[in-house]
């Protein structure tokens, strides 16, 4: 009897562990569903492409010129703008916070505002200061046929003119001829442009963007996406996520509601395919790196220490959801948080801190520490997860950009077997932390290459980030460039898995 009953205890624990594995499926062999939840405008620019004006957008930012003086415009000392720069660099630029699609506050180098001084006195000079609520707002007039030549606008009604070299003043009523002599005519030059959430939310504005967003989420991923996952071997989603969806249904303008809905329902469709989710918090409140992925306005890094309370009310909002969910494998308390700009110390405190919201509600589900972008080691949080339990280190590893530019195919292939092979034991000590490569992708730096180079380089990728002890996401799902796409590479047989 007692032998009996052993055996069947035994044999039900057999089972249940076995059950338990393979339930699991670590390693995850994963996918990103990237540009999903929180947009991205270079891997899907159909969301963007009926936004007004779109090429000016929040974050992009701007040069101008004066005409005649052939000089360009920047803040100058004691907080006044002036038309004295022969060349254009940081200090010239100004980033746009788009009001609506032809007016915009400016923002320079150091984070303060252009605005109008000695409002009323005749000639009103052009400002800096600090406030964004008392930043002016300047319409672009754009010149027709030739949108790059403009001209400022500003409240009182008149145009800025660079007049003289020592100061900008707003007090040009005319009309113009768009002639190089006037000095209210200036060049714009677009030096970079940001596209993620807040752009494309903003762009739409409050009336259009909550249709469009919520047509997006439900078209963009279905569950037929998840049924072809697990017909391909794909065992889990990494799903990146934005701050706002905390405040769904009413999230703070621009962003609008329904993410929260979407993400259910991926929760939904990944239990019916038994499929595991990890949740991964991708834009932090204030942008943890200024990418257009991080939902930033403007591309300032703003995130740290003040932040951490609001970021982690987040991170416990999301795991008292899903904590039960039979689909949650992990929650990632933020991504990529950049070096220099969010500090050791200040991670290793929100760390600590997002790890304990998670405990609160589950003991099972693991918590994702992504390394710092940058020069900082993938080494750096060992020894924090070390003393935390079911603790994973995500690393992010892609052979693209400059360094990557003069590899040849072999010369990629071998940095995977012998560069990233060692990267990756480094971040996978025998009895700490798991390790996760939670982004990698097939695209390179390599021009013109084969169909079969692609097919191998993406294997020594499988073969090295297979030894992941957590596993691996590809970036992305989808994507219009065909080889940072992984259903389109299964479907066209550049990778089996
Ligand atoms: C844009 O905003 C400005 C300033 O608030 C306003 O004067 C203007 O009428 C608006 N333009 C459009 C097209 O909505
Ligand atoms: C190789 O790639 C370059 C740049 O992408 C392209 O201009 C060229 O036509 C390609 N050559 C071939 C033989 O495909």
């Amino acid at each position: 009897m007692a032998s009996n009953s052993y055996s069947k205890l035994s044999l039900a624990f057999f089972c249940f562990s076995w059950l338990f594995a393979l339930g699991i499926g670590q390693p995850f062999k994963a996918v990103n569903l990237g540009a999903w939840l929180v947009a991205e405008g270079w891997m899907n620019p159909s969301l963007f492409a009926n936004i007004p004006n779109k090429d000016l957008l929040d974050g992009t930012q701007v040069q101008f010129k004066s005409l005649k003086l052939n000089m360009y415009l920047a803040p100058g000392g004691g907080a006044v703008l002036i038309a004295n720069r022969p060349s254009a660099s940081v200090r010239e630029t100004f980033r746009l916070w788009r009001i609506n699609e032809s007016s915009f506050k400016l923002r320079v180098f150091n984070k303060q505002f252009v605005g109008l001084k000695n409002q009323g006195k005749g000639s009103t000079v052009v400002a800096v200061s600090n406030a964004a609520d008392a930043a002016e707002v300047f319409q672009i007039v754009r010149k027709p046929g030739d949108p790059n030549r403009v001209r400022l606008k500003a409240s009182n009604g008149h145009f800025l003119q660079a007049a003289t070299a020592s100061s900008v003043t707003a007090d040009d009523g005319g009309s113009s001829d768009w002639g190089n002599q006037d000095p209210s005519v200036f060049t714009m030059h677009i030096v970079e442009t940001l596209e993620g959430e807040y752009q494309v939310t903003n762009g739409y504005g409050p009336e259009k963007a909550p249709q469009i967003m919520r047509n997006h989420w439900s078209t963009y991923i279905t569950e037929d996406d998840f049924r072809f996952m697990s017909e391909n071997g794909i065992n889990a989603v990494r799903i990146p996520v934005g701050w706002w969806i905390k405040y769904d249904p009413t999230p703070p303008k621009p962003f609008v509601g329904g993410s929260l809905k979407a993400l259910d329902n991926a929760f939904r469709w990944a239990e019916n395919h038994n499929i595991k989710v990890i949740v991964d918090l991708h834009a932090a409140p204030g942008s943890q790196n200024g990418f257009h992925h991080s939902g930033t306005r403007d591309g300032f890094l703003e995130w740290g220490e003040s932040k951490i309370p609001e970021t982690v009310a987040v991170i416990d909002f999301l795991a008292q959801r899903y904590a039960h969910h039979p689909s949650l494998a992990a929650i990632e308390l933020i991504n990529e948080p950049l070096d220099p700009g969010v500090t050791f110390g200040t991670l290793s405190k929100y760390y600590k801190a997002g790890y304990d919201a998670v405990r609160k509600y589950t003991s099972t589900a693991y918590v994702i520490l992504s390394s710092r972008f940058g020069p900082a080691s993938n080494t750096e949080f060992l020894p924090l997860a070390s003393g935390l339990g079911r603790v994973v280190i995500d690393v992010h590893y892609y052979s693209l950009y400059k360094s990557f530019e003069k590899l040849s195919v072999q010369q990629n292939i071998a940095l995977i077997y012998n560069k990233r092979a060692s990267q990756l034991q480094e971040v996978t000590p025998s009895n700490g932390p798991l390790s996760f490569v939670g982004e990698w992708t097939s695209e390179w730096e390599v021009n013109n290459a084969s169909m079969e180079d692609y097919q191998r380089f993406a294997k020594a990728q499988l073969d090295v980030y297979g030894k992941a002890t957590f596993g691996w996401a590809y970036w992305s799902y989808k994507n219009v460039y065909p080889h940072w796409s992984l259903r389109w590479m299964i479907s066209n047989n550049y990778i089996k898995l």
